[in-house]
């Protein structure tokens, strides 16, 4: 798939002398439903997470807190994101290869994803991952 159809969208914010909230609704906000939300915390200085990519999941990725980077790659072109708000994600496609780097202290990235847990729709290997991009082509 393109890494064009992979891009930031800008969630809804109710500001508030309060505080703020955001909201996101499955197929609404982000073009997917969502069956499993998990996050990533208390990653230490210089970590890097990610380096794979999926078959058929779709994600949005939130920078809940603190800020990090997402460097995809479609297997012809690469892209890097830098999240650091809360009010915006970026949404991955399936067959994207995703590195995350860059973590600030106390940086929480949430991850909005279109299916359970499945380790058979990961692809771990990049030069695996460039087989069936290949394929996927022809
Ligand atoms: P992984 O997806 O490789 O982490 P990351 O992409 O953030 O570097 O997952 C790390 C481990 O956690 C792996 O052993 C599988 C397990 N895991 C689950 O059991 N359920 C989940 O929803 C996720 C995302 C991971």
């Amino acid at each position: 798939m393109s890494i064009q159809r992979c891009k930031i969208i800008e969630l809804p914010k109710i500001t508030d002398p309060r505080g703020n909230l955001s909201f996101i609704e499955g197929g609404q906000h982000i073009p997917f439903d969502i069956k499993r939300v998990y996050y990533l915390y208390d990653v230490p200085g210089g970590s890097d997470r990610g380096s794979h990519a999926h078959k058929n999941l779709h994600q949005f990725i939130v920078a809940m807190s603190g800020s990090f980077d997402v460097v995809l790659d479609d297997g012809a072109e690469k892209k890097r994101f830098h999240l650091n708000r809360s009010y915006y994600g970026l949404y991955v496609c399936p067959m994207m290869w995703r590195d995350l780097d860059n973590f600030s202290s106390g940086a929480v990235c949430m991850v909005l994803a279109s299916a359970h847990y499945d380790e058979t729709d990961y692809i771990r290997d990049y030069s695996k991952f460039m087989t069936a991009v290949a394929a996927a082509k022809a």
